[in-house]
């Protein structure tokens, strides 16, 4: 028997079997049909069985399957390191790859461990991060979670030492914004001037913290965490798994600042959402830590999978689609759609690029609209009493408005 994620397999009704995909739809075994309103976990860009990923695809199966990726390397990795590089900041520069969004948070999170062992400073033993994110559901990831994660409390006594930052949360109307914000800026200053010299990186979705709620926070505050935490020589890793290829409206959320990270963290729409596979991008300051003649600075990592031909391949031929100017319009549209559009019954309404969230007075008042909108056939997933919308890029605007409606109708 199958045993699901994320599922309570005794009071959860039995799955319903997908034999289909084709854009933005699922067609079940009995003739249903449902639009995929949240890109099957974050990863679906380009639509479902898109022909031109399939053919690539199927190509690259022929050609190479995989080989391992340590005395070998192969075209697809370095077509899509090459196509990257146009992409994301030339100050990131070392591609490490790895098979999921929990995957590259760990190899972040390792290298920039293993960085300041590599540079002698041996005491910085303490991870920062934002109350409220997730990362993924490996050790690494979860630690820096925090022990207030909503998923992973039970590891807690487990998990490595990590400072939590609160969250000055941003949605329409909301009020005193600079005022929340500069209380956690000074509260951060307290604690970076007594513990700031032990602390190794800070962890953070830039913009938009996903699965704990979509919930949003300003650029301003980003810029100045980073650069606060920058002053006392701490590291910072973006995680951009689920921001990253346009889902902000930018194809990375950092492209609404100004600060750089030293490290960034990809998967989910990397390969349009047809393949695992992962990367985490790192600066030289950092790949140059681990050059040296004692073996014990090597980056001792890896996975069998790592940097598979064929999810490269898919990779590539995503980056392409994704760099047409029929996709960027298409974002483009999706992201007016959701300003023009209205929820008078929500609260805490947030948007930012293709991406739209609010809250349900009650989780039996989100789920009463998850139902009515499967009986209509839109597929929704809720986050406790958050409800969003996260649809691949080829979703129509018939399908958006008709979700609207639902909503609309039965919150
Ligand atoms: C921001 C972020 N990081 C990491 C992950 C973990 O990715 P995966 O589920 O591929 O391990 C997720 C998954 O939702 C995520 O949203």
């Amino acid at each position: 028997m199958i045993w699901r994620p994320f599922t309570q397999e005794k009071t959860t009704p039995p799955p319903v079997k997908i034999t289909k995909g084709e854009g933005a739809y699922l067609f079940a075994e009995n003739g249903d049909k449902y639009v995929d309103m949240i890109s099957s976990w974050f990863v679906n860009l380009h639509g479902h069985a898109n022909p031109e990923m399939a053919e690539v695809i199927s190509h690259q199966a022929r050609t190479l399957e995989h080989v391992i990726f340590t005395k070998f390397t192969h075209e697809p990795a370095e077509k899509l390191v090459e196509g990257l590089k146009h992409i994301v900041p030339p100050e990131l520069n070392r591609y490490f790859f790895s098979d999921n969004g929990s995957t590259a948070v760990e190899v972040a999170l390792k290298m920039a461990f293993q960085y300041f062992i590599n540079i002698g400073e041996e005491n910085r033993n303490v991870f920062l991060s934002l109350e409220g994110g997730y990362y993924g559901d490996t050790f690494g990831a979860m630690s820096v979670s925090g022990v207030n994660s909503k998923y992973h409390a039970t590891f807690s006594d487990l998990f490595f030492k990590t400072l939590m930052i609160d969250v000055p949360e941003y949605y329409d109307g909301v009020e005193s914004i600079e005022e929340k914000e500069n209380d956690i800026i000074d509260d951060l200053e307290k604690k970076l001037k007594s513990v700031g010299n032990r602390i190794c990186a800070l962890i953070l979705e830039p913009l938009l913290q996903g699965s704990f709620g979509m919930r949003l926070y300003r650029p301003e505050f980003l810029e100045r965490l980073v650069n606060k935490v920058k002053e006392y020589g701490i590291l910072v890793i973006f995680d951009e798994v689920l921001t990253g290829f346009f889902r902000t409206g930018k194809m990375f959320a950092l492209e609404h600042t100004n600060v750089l990270p030293d490290f960034i963290c990809l998967s989910k729409g990397l390969t349009g959402g047809f393949l695992p596979l992962a990367l985490t991008i790192a600066s030289d300051k950092i790949y140059n830590a681990f050059l040296s003649g004692d073996k014990k600075k090597t980056f001792l990592h890896g996975h069998s999978y790592t940097a598979n031909p064929i999810a490269c391949a898919a990779a590539c031929k995503s980056l392409e689609i994704l760099l047409r100017q029929e996709t960027v319009d298409r974002i483009g549209a999706i992201s007016q759609f959701h300003r023009c559009h209205s929820i008078p019954r929500a609260a805490k309404r947030r948007s930012i690029g293709a991406v739209t969230a609010f809250d349900a007075n009650s989780e039996d008042a989100a789920n009463h609209v998850i139902n009515k909108a499967w009986e209509n056939g839109i597929f929704l997933r809720p986050l406790g009493r958050t409800l969003y919308l996260f649809p691949p890029y080829c979703v129509s605007d018939e399908d958006l408005s008709r979700t609207y409606d639902i909503i609309n109708k039965f919150l």
